[in-house]
């Protein structure tokens, strides 16, 4: 029998480490914030970690294409393309009728793949044109839900939603019912005010979980997605030269502790594009935490 208690590794760095180990099993996780805030990336990694753990990945996409999806990702430094129609599946809803979708095609798909029980991660970016597809409140629900009770059967879903508040102002009503809905919700909020941990990550619920209930700076770091600081740590100040050493260090470190491929080029795609001038320490000491490399 599944352990209950079982976590999922999210490979958002720095997660795991404030929600006891992960994501449980089956979860519906709603991913709330304004357009830019990098709920796409968080969702993208969250993908990506499970595929390069032999798990398959499912992105249900609402408005992008596939293959715009995966250029992006590129840019991020994920190679989606290795894993597509692999580990690695789409299913692009623009334009769709979502009521005959959610309602009859999605089941019959679910259907088909739960048979081979494999573990699956899927990433429903964005799902806010499944909201906006009616005004009707109880129909919203029943889509919402039937949305996560039918994805569930394959693994942890990861919904996004698009927020129209500005930082620091109260959660929108129209992000409320999806929040309700799922399991697990996180807000992201974005402060563009310049300085490197201008983003920042909260927890506004997570069932079954003692979960961090302090506001969560992250960056994103080109190679490696978003990397959460949840404890304070004393960055060391260094020179921006010293940077690549840093890297080499950390690389050579990974292959050691028998990090996997991906992970290692992962860090070497960092290390080429690290433009900050500040150490890269922190986030690679809170990735080698959320890897379990030790
Ligand atoms: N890996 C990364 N490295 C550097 N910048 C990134 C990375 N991922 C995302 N970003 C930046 O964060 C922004 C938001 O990303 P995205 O996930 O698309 O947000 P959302 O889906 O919330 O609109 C992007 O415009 C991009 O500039
Ligand atoms: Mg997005």
């Amino acid at each position: 029998m599944e352990n209950e208690g079982e976590r999922l590794s999210t490979g958002i760095y720095g997660l795991d480490q404030i929600i006891e180990g992960g994501f449980r099993d089956k979860f519906s996780i709603v991913c709330v914030g304004s357009s830019g805030t990098g709920k796409t990336t968080f969702g993208i990694q969250f993908l990506m970690h499970g595929i390069d753990k032999g798990e398959q990945g499912l992105y249900v996409t609402m408005e992008e294409s596939p293959e715009q999806i995966m250029r992006e990702a590129e840019w991020m430094g994920w190679d989606m393309k290795k894993h597509f129609e692999k580990s690695l599946f789409f299913i692009h809803l623009k334009g769709k009728n979502f009521k005959k979708m959610i309602e009859e095609q999605l089941p019959q798909l679910v259907k088909a793949r739960s048979d081979y029980d494999i573990k699956t991660r899927v990433v429903i970016d964005p799902m806010t044109p499944v909201i906006w597809a009616t005004q009707d409140k109880l129909l919203q629900r029943e889509l919402i839900g039937k949305l996560f009770y039918t994805l569930k059967e394959l693994g942890v879903v990861f919904a996004t939603v698009e927020e129209h508040s500005r930082p620091g102002e109260t959660i929108g009503e129209d992000v409320l019912l999806p929040i309700y809905l799922a399991d697990g919700a996180l807000h992201l909020e974005y402060y563009p005010i310049g300085g490197a941990f201008n983003r920042t990550l909260k927890i506004i619920k997570m069932r079954g979980t003692h979960h961090g209930e302090s506001v969560y700076p992250y960056i994103f770091a080109r190679g490696l997605g978003a990397i959460i600081r949840t404890t304070p740590i004393d960055v060391v100040k260094e020179d921006a030269k010293s940077f690549s050493a840093v890297f080499d260090k950390a690389i050579k470190t990974a292959k050691e502790l028998k990090a996997s491929e991906e992970v290692v080029n992962q860090l070497q795609i960092t290390k080429e594009s690290w433009t900050y001038d500040y150490s890269p320490e922190e986030i690679l000491q809170i990735m080698f935490d959320s890897l379990k490399l030790k």
